[in-house]
């Protein structure tokens, strides 16, 4: 028993360090738990093919950091999730969380002419 919890213990480790260094990678749809039960199908995304296929190189573009009510993309804030600045509930201040998205992913995509931007391209059951 003294001897099996350390390993015990640093295969637990290694696991947990293989699960961060594949989260982004291994992304197929966004469901932010923030939204708790959606209402819509989860949003299709796989985060690193998307990004290469838009060539997207500069992770502020979509992880933008921010304070006191304004932008700064300058700065990532990846790993932060976006609902710890953009609140599910529209509270007349900033952007609420879903047009957070919405802007972010469909305001791009006008502007390029490229991706997806009716509800059920995004939304696929
Ligand atoms: C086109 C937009 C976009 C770009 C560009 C982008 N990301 Fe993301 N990334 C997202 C979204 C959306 C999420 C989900 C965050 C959320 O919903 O709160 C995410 C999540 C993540 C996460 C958290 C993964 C998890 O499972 O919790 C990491 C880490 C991350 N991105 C790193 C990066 C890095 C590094 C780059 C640049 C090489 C990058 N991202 C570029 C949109 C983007
Ligand atoms: C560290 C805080 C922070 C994080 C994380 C963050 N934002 Fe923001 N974002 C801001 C601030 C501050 C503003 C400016 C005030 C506002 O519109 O809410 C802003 C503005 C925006 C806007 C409006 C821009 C415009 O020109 O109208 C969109 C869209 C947006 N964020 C989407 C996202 C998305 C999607 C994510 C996650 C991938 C995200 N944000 C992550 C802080 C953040
Ligand atoms: C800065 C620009 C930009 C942003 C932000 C962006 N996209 Fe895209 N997206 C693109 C481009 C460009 C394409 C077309 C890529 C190609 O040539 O196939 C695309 C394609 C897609 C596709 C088609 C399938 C695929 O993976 O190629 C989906 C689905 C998609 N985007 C979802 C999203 C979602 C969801 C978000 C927001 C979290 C988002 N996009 C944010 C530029 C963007
Ligand atoms: C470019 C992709 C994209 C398009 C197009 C799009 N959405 Fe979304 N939508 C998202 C993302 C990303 C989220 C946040 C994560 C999620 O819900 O999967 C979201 C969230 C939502 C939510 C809040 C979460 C929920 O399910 O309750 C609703 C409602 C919604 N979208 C409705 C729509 C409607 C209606 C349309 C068409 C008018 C639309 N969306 C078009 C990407 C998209």
């Amino acid at each position: 028993m003294k001897r099996t919890l350390p390993i015990l213990l640093s295969a637990a480790l290694i696991l947990a360090f293989a699960q961060a260094a594949l989260s982004q990678a291994d992304m197929t749809t966004l469901a932010p738990a923030a939204f708790g039960k959606l209402t819509r199908p989860a949003a299709q995304f796989k985060h690193d093919e998307h990004n290469e296929k838009a060539k997207i190189d500069d992770c502020a573009v979509c992880h933008h950091s921010g304070a006191d009510g304004k932008q700064d993309k300058t700065v990532s804030s990846e790993g932060t999730p976006c609902a710890d600045c953009h609140k599910l509930e529209k509270t007349g201040k900033g952007t609420d969380l879903t047009n957070a998205y919405h802007k972010q992913c469909i305001g791009c995509h006008q502007e390029k002419g490229k991706g997806p931007i009716a509800c059920g391209q995004c939304h696929k059951r």
